[in-house]
């Protein structure tokens, strides 16, 4: 079986959280694309090349998830060529026998457009910002205008800005638990799967 589940959304605002989750619940794989961006941005040198080139031991580097690293990534992911590298590794997962969870920025829109499930995840910038600072720590504020930063720039860029598709379920996740924002996404889910196995 082949079933899709893209998950999109601003930085910080739970997708990783809930997609491990639901990946979990229901045996899927599950590809946090991110890791890739944030791999290429901290790696140095040319991006392009660093794209065309990226090992599992450049994903495996334990800086990925630092405010940096998550700035160096957006820079990077504005360069079409970047994207164009890491497209087909995406698609490919996303046919993997058995299901798929993919989370980031374009994945409803331009890596799995039909998808079988596209979910847009989001919640006010101040609840982001303070769920990233109690991740990685560092001061409040510089958390905060990361965040925002980082937000403009990908939904600012021309090819692949951050937008949800016009087809994909909006949770907002500003005044929810962890607990309820994964229920409402698997709640979606199996509604799906029970259409999809008649
Ligand atoms: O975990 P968080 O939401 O903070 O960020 P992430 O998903 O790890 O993504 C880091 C950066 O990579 C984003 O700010 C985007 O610039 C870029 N990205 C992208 O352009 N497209 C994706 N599908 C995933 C990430």
């Amino acid at each position: 079986m082949q079933f899709t589940v893209a998950i999109d959304g601003p930085a910080a605002a739970g997708k990783g959280t809930i997609s491990k989750a639901v990946a979990a619940r229901f045996g899927f794989a599950h590809l946090d694309t991110g890791a890739l961006y944030r791999a290429v941005g901290v790696k140095g040198g040319d991006p392009i090349e660093a794209a065309k080139t990226l090992s599992p031991e450049d994903l495996a580097r334990d800086d990925l998830r630092s405010l940096e690293a998550g700035q160096a990534a957006s820079k990077v992911a504005v360069i079409p060529e970047v994207r164009a590298a890491l497209l087909a590794f995406q698609r490919d997962f996303a046919r993997a026998e058995g299901g798929a969870v993919l989370d980031g920025r374009d994945i409803g829109t331009v890596i799995c457009p039909d998808a079988d499930v596209k979910l847009f995840v989001t919640a006010s910038a101040e609840v982001r910002a303070k769920r990233r600072h109690l991740e990685i720590g560092g001061d409040y504020d510089e958390v905060l205008r990361a965040v925002i930063e980082r937000d403009a720039r990908d939904a600012g860029r021309a090819d692949a800005p951050m937008r949800a598709a016009e087809d994909a379920v909006l949770i907002d996740t500003s005044a929810m638990s962890i607990d309820e924002a994964v229920a409402e996404a698997a709640a979606v889910i199996a509604k799906k799967l029970d259409v999809v196995a008649r």
